[in-house]
């Protein structure tokens, strides 16, 4: 494994090479360092962590100046992964609003990319930080932020005028300067198509395991999930002892696709 530092443009090249990446959520410097030594490529620090750190039923309370802080805590253990943190509920209401808060995470939090969730809507913040240098990473799918309008943690693109829809936001969000996407909970031979068609990498979460690479939950692939754990995940401690080795399977398991497997695709 090279020690080389992990950007944008490496994640590009795997792609083209069809080389699986490995992305996992991550919220501390310890689990920072385990990450990076298992050789993880990219370390999101997602607004998940208003569920499983802060004990919210959604992310919508988490506010930017939780994901900097979080991201600082991230990015003084990694030397190597790429740092992708996202911007919270409503945080690219405007294109204003996205440069001041993307600047929080950056700035204040070491991110070197940030994750913005939807489509159509947040594609003039979407050009507005890409157009000033910021590297963003879009999110369509499942929109947990959007968790009131959608009414639950559902899959989408499941009918005809919802698979058009994510396809053609993935296309705009690319165009718009997008680096990355992460898909989530939307059917395998959706996600696998829109990989296809797009030259930025696609990061899956409950699509199947034709994308580019797959990122789960921490706290989901440890099993540390007190409730249900979604259908996608899969519980890499369990049998296993200790989090180095569980870290292992996950990296392993991505690289050579036998995750997700089909029981973890259920559609
Ligand atoms: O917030 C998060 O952890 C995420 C992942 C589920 C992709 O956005």
């Amino acid at each position: 494994m090279s020690s080389a530092p992990i950007t944008v443009a490496t994640l590009a090249s795997m792609k083209s090479r069809g080389e699986p990446i490995v992305c996992l959520t991550c919220y501390d410097a310890s689990f920072a360092r385990l990450l990076d030594a298992a050789g993880v490529d990219l370390l999101l620090v997602g607004d998940s962590l208003g569920m499983v750190l802060q004990g919210h039923s959604s992310t919508l309370p988490v506010t930017v100046e939780q994901m900097a802080y979080h991201s600082a805590c991230v990015a003084r253990g990694r030397p190597r992964a790429l740092l992708v943190a996202d911007l919270p509920f409503l945080a690219c209401a405007t294109p204003e609003r996205a440069i001041e808060s993307a600047a929080r995470l950056i700035q204040d939090g070491g991110a070197q990319v940030v994750k913005v969730e939807g489509g159509a809507p947040v594609l003039p913040a979407v050009r507005r930080l890409t157009d000033h240098g910021v590297a963003v990473c879009a999110h369509l799918g499942l929109l947990p932020q959007s968790v009131n309008r959608i009414g639950g943690y559902r899959f989408q693109g499941r009918d005809q005028a919802s698979a058009d829809t994510i396809r053609q936001d993935a296309l705009a969000l690319q165009e718009a300067g997008a680096s990355l996407l992460v898909l989530e909970c939307v059917p395998a031979a959706l996600a696998a198509e829109i990989c296809r068609s797009l030259a930025i990498p696609v990061i899956g979460i409950g699509a199947g395991n034709g994308c580019d690479g797959q990122v789960l939950v921490l706290h989901d692939m440890l099993g540390l999930n007190p409730g249900r754990p979604p259908s996608f995940s899969r519980d890499f401690l369990k049998g296993r002892g200790s989090v180095a080795e569980a870290l292992a399977a996950y990296v392993a398991a991505v690289r050579d696709r036998s995750f997700p497997g089909p029981v973890e695709s259920p559609y």
